[in-house]
């Protein structure tokens, strides 16, 4: 039984980068159709292409992640004018994300060069300078019939061709639009299903769902860096208590995933609500809390019941005076209470934009007097006294990884960012 399956883990990536900007979902995915018809003309009438069935999901794949970059933004409003205007940016972070995030690194520098101009790379070095091509095609077709008036010119694909974009490339859509009818699909919503049915064919292993996964509340957290540490710190300090719960393996990664999902609502809170330095009016803790909800929209039906239940009850209190739904000790399993234990021990471990962080003692007390008042279970917050140093020791070790990770990507993105300045 997994977590979820293959063709579920396009549908939570549909549905968390929709919360986030609608436009650039639907662009992505439009993009990645027009990439996977133009390949499978490709592969049926031309000998010089041919595509494995995991090549074709996977360059789709990252046809409809290639502006993952651009949820780096804070506010990501108008598409036309990231996609059109400032385009190094979100390619760089594209690529950054896909490479150390994503269970498609070695691909990842398709989405780099997506924006840059035909007759430019000869500039470049890459295995992949044919699907750069066609992606970049399949890019600018959507632009073009999206944006109308505001967009390219009408001209552009004439004026342009070997140019800015490959000509044969052209020519293959042609003919693919032809032969499926791509435009067609597109209006009527036939390629969504067409998506899915490819999606399906590949299954992924379990590790490159997780990947996925990772890749996706990663990417999210990215536009803060407690988020990132918060959710690390919940996982693995939810993984310690469960283990010295003796929780069952099943168990373990239910918590697993639940913990890495139970904060995926929070890209709908406002940033400045999220890193808000001073206490929560009435009004913005509502909206805070409506981060639990959200979570639920996203996972419902898409991923293991247990896992959903795990993820929206980090908030429960075990004499109902959590949320949202207010349930008490009976209607909460062990791993729905460690995960609550290990979500406050990491708020109050961790430095956030309102506070500090606090000493042993203090979190220790704080958390006893919590268990003391029915609030938490006092038996997982006992053993975590009983190992806190040892607890904490291992997460400073995993959180380095992580913050070298972090810090790495912004360090590269620096570097990238100053080599590129040649295409500007
Ligand atoms: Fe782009
Ligand atoms: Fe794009
Ligand atoms: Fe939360």
């Amino acid at each position: 039984m997994s977590v979820i399956s293959s063709k579920d883990v396009n549908e939570i990536i549909r549905k968390t980068l929709g919360i986030i900007n609608n436009k650039i979902m639907k662009h992505g995915e439009i993009t990645g159709y027009i990439l996977y018809k133009m390949m499978e003309y490709e592969n049926t009438y031309s000998s010089e292409h041919h595509y494995t069935e995991q090549e074709l999901v996977d360059y789709t794949m990252l046809g409809i992640l290639h502006d993952i970059g651009l949820y780096k933004e804070d506010n990501v409003k108008n598409v036309s004018d990231f996609e059109t205007k400032n385009l190094w940016p979100h390619s760089i972070y594209g690529f950054l994300f896909l490479k150390y995030l994503s269970p498609m690194g070695d691909k990842a520098e398709i989405v780099l060069y997506h924006h840059l101009d035909y007759n430019r790379h000869n500039l470049i070095q890459s295995r992949y300078m044919h699907i750069i091509e066609l992606l970049s095609l399949a890019d600018k077709m959507d632009t073009f019939m999206n944006l109308k008036e505001e967009s390219l010119e009408q001209d552009y694909f004439s004026k342009y061709r070997d140019i800015k974009f490959s000509g044969a490339a052209l020519d293959l859509f042609h003919k693919a639009q032809e032969r499926y009818g791509i435009t067609e699909n597109l209006i009527n919503g036939k390629y969504r299903e067409e998506l899915d049915v490819l999606l399906a064919k590949r299954a992924f292993s379990e590790q490159y769902k997780r990947g996925f996964l990772e890749m996706l509340v990663y990417t999210i957290d990215f536009r803060s860096e407690h988020t990132v540490i918060h959710t690390l710190a919940t996982v693995n300090f939810a993984e310690q208590l469960g283990r010295l719960a003796r929780l069952s393996g099943r168990d373990l990664r239910d918590l697993h995933y639940g913990a890495l999902l139970h904060d995926l609502g929070k890209i709908a809170i406002p940033l400045n609500i999220l890193e808000s330095t001073g206490r929560l009016s009435d009004d913005e803790m509502k909206i805070m809390k409506a981060h639990v909800r959200i979570t639920e929209m996203i996972l419902e039906g898409v991923v293991d019941d247990a896992v959903l239940q795990i993820a929206v009850r980090h908030h429960e209190k075990l004499d109902g005076t959590g949320y949202h739904k207010g349930l008490t000790a009976a209607d909460l399993t062990l791993p729905q209470q460690i995960i609550a234990v290990a979500d406050i021990l990491s708020a109050l471990y961790g430095k956030r934009s309102y506070k500090e962080a606090f000493s042993k003692d203090k979190i220790l007390s704080i958390m006893n007097g919590d268990a003391d008042n029915g609030k938490i279970n006092k038996n997982v917050v006992q053993s975590l006294e009983r190992n806190y140093d040892k607890i904490i020791k291992e997460f400073e070790k995993e959180k380095e990884n992580t913050i070298g990770l972090y810090l790495k990507i912004k360090e590269q993105y620096e570097i990238i960012s100053e080599r590129f300045k040649i295409f500007e």
